[in-house]
């Protein structure tokens, strides 16, 4: 067997899999925990899904190089904040190597467990961690929501789409 049908061999290259997934807008989130030793982690994720609603699920896809791995493979829980349009400040700040992602003064601790979360998010889901697959460079933790807090419902999202930022512009009146 040569070439593309070579199962050992990946059948696109790096770049082309990157321009094809650029054009698959994304969530614009931040997932928060807290460490052993209590210190805060967060990071802007875009690999969010809900995956099962009985029981509820959902994941977020997490590099194993990032400064927040070995935090979010241990957590029993974490945050995910679903981010508004006016968020991008602390959007681009958690998603900078070497930033102090929490200087900017946005964020609180979840009551009782201590846990940072965005509370001018759309929404934050508040999550018990039920699994952690490893799935090539990334691992995936799957956690179920236990609370969720709402933020403006209204409020326009804030998207990842070819390599930016976005807002959708309405064109029919929020629903909620
Ligand atoms: C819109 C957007 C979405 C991202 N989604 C993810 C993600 O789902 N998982 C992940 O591990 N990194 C994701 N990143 C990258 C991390 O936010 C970023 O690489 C990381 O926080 C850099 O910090 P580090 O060097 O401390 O790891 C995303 C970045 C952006 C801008």
């Amino acid at each position: 067997m040569t070439g593309a049908d070579d199962p050992a061999r990946p059948a696109v290259g790096p770049q082309s899999f990157r321009d094809a997934m650029a054009q698959l807008a994304s969530p614009v989130t931040v997932v928060t925990t807290l460490d052993a030793a209590g210190r805060r982690h967060g990071f802007t994720a875009g690999s969010v899904v809900s995956v099962s609603l009985d029981p509820p699920l959902v994941m977020v896809g997490i590099a194993l190089t990032s400064s927040c791995h070995t935090a979010m493979a241990a957590a029993a829980e974490f945050c995910v904040s679903i981010l508004a349009e006016d968020q991008r400040a602390v959007a681009k700040r958690c998603a900078t190597h070497g930033a102090d992602r929490f200087a900017g003064g946005e964020f609180a601790a979840w009551d009782g467990t201590g846990v940072p979360y965005l509370p001018d998010a759309k929404v934050v889901l508040r999550c018990r961690t039920t699994d952690v697959v490893r799935a090539g460079d990334h691992d995936l933790v799957l956690g179920t929501p236990v609370e969720i807090r709402t933020g403006d419902p209204a409020k326009p999202p804030l998207l990842w789409y070819r390599r930016d930022f976005h807002t959708p512009t309405p064109t029919t009146p929020a629903l909620a």
